[in-house]
């Protein structure tokens, strides 16, 4: 069994599909692993230390990738990267499939199966494989650690000689694993915090944190959740009650952090330009959502918009690879824990049960055809 492990083609993406640690895991399971030069440069890994955990090194793409039964990437590979690769190769990734049916069925006709890490059912026994989780984590946290360095005033309540400097208050929209982290975060840094989310479960965690729970907790917020555990789109009357609830307690703010998402659906819009407007100067916002459209108005990807007011809208992109040590070694065990379920021990080589609920969940291509079920082509 030889697995490959290749530098990212696109230049936003620093994180890296595997570490050391994994790189001896993998070797342990009778793999040889083979890096692509350079692969972990960015994520603070050099060849070396690839080396030195067991895997040998490989000038080009083509020579990793060549004779591979399995690519482990962060990102999809480019259409034009699948020429690379053998017929029958398997690549496991973050694939991005929503919207990117054409790159699924390049990828089917280049005769790859491949696997959607970010699909992983939110199972216990999943936990450990669950991307979303890993990176959004780590993205709540560098959120509050981005708002504070972008803010010109300390954090905490700070009694001095020269007199007390107030604690900032940070306020986090949307709590779910990078919002969690976010309030976690801020609170340790010595923030006052408070929190809203649509989903009534939050409450109790936000206040579990140490932080006040701001929000309209009316019959519709009691319906919220699916029973997967996500956020429902609200009414638009909803919206706007919310909107009204938001729009005080967002002018007496010094960062706001924006978390929001529905599945499937672009990110709800939760903080207007007036709202913005109300702001304090040198008041930051960061919209984590900036990539799926964004909570802020204003806001826009890869930039750092700032306001008439002197409000600063921050739209960083990718923000977990802004921690791509970080990401790629949490990345990196949870590719690991999924690809150690596709091997046979004994045999030392892949075999995909086909029929387990992890793999159903995340295959979308094999055998030359796009077999996952939400992304048939429309009749
Ligand atoms: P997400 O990234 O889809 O959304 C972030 C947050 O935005 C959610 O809390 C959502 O309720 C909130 N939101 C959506 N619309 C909003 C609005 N209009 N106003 C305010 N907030 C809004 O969520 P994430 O982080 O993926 O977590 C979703 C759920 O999955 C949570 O219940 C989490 O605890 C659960 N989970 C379960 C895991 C497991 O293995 N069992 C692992 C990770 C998360």
């Amino acid at each position: 069994m030889r697995v490959a492990v290749l530098c990212e083609t696109d230049p936003a993406e620093p994180r890296v599909a595997a570490v050391p640690e994994t790189v001896k895991k993998f070797t342990a399971l009778g793999a040889t692993v083979v890096v692509q030069s350079g692969a972990g440069t960015k994520a603070g890994v050099p060849d070396g230390d690839y080396e030195a955990a067991g895997a040998s090194i490989a000038g080009s793409a083509e020579d990793a990738a060549r004779d591979a039964d399995l690519v482990l990437k962060v990102r999809r590979p480019a259409t034009d990267e699948l020429a690379l690769y053998k017929s029958g190769t398997t690549v496991v990734a973050i694939m991005d499939p929503y919207g990117n049916e054409d790159a699924l069925k390049a990828m089917a006709e280049a005769g790859l199966s491949t696997f959607a890490m970010e699909l992983m059912p939110r199972i216990t026994r999943a936990q450990v494989m669950d991307v979303l989780s890993s990176q959004a984590n780590l993205a709540g946290y560098r959120a509050v650690v981005d708002g504070a360095s972008e803010y010109g005033r300390a954090m905490p309540m700070m009694m001095t000689a020269a007199g007390t400097v107030p604690a900032a208050r940070v306020f986090v929209m949307g709590v779910g694993v990078a919002g969690l982290q976010a309030i976690a975060t801020a609170r340790r840094m010595g923030a006052v915090v408070t929190a809203t989310d649509v989903r009534p479960a939050t409450k109790e965690q936000v206040e579990s944190l140490g932080a006040k729970f701001v929000a309209v907790e009316d019959d519709e917020f009691k319906q919220a959740e699916t029973s997967g555990g996500y956020a429902k789109e609200m009414s638009a009357d909803y919206q706007k009650k919310q909107a009204d609830l938001v729009a005080t307690h967002i002018a007496k703010q010094d960062i706001v952090i924006t978390t929001a998402l529905i599945p499937g659906r672009p990110a709800p819009k939760l903080v207007s330009e007036a709202m913005v407007a109300s702001m304090k100067p040198g008041s930051v916002l960061i919209d984590l959502a900036v990539e799926r459209g964004g909570n802020v108005e204003g806001a826009k990807a890869g930039e750092i918009v700032v306001t008439g007011n002197g409000a600063k809208i921050v739209g960083h992109l990718n923000v977990p690879g802004r921690l791509a040590a970080t990401a790629s070694s949490l990345y990196a065990r949870n590719l690991y824990a999924f690809v150690e379920t596709l091997v046979d021990k004994e045999a030392k080589t892949l075999a995909v049960k086909w029929d387990d609920e992890l793999v159903k969940a995340t295959n979308l291509t094999r055998d030359g055809q796009v077999v996952h079920a939400a992304f048939q082509p429309k009749a």
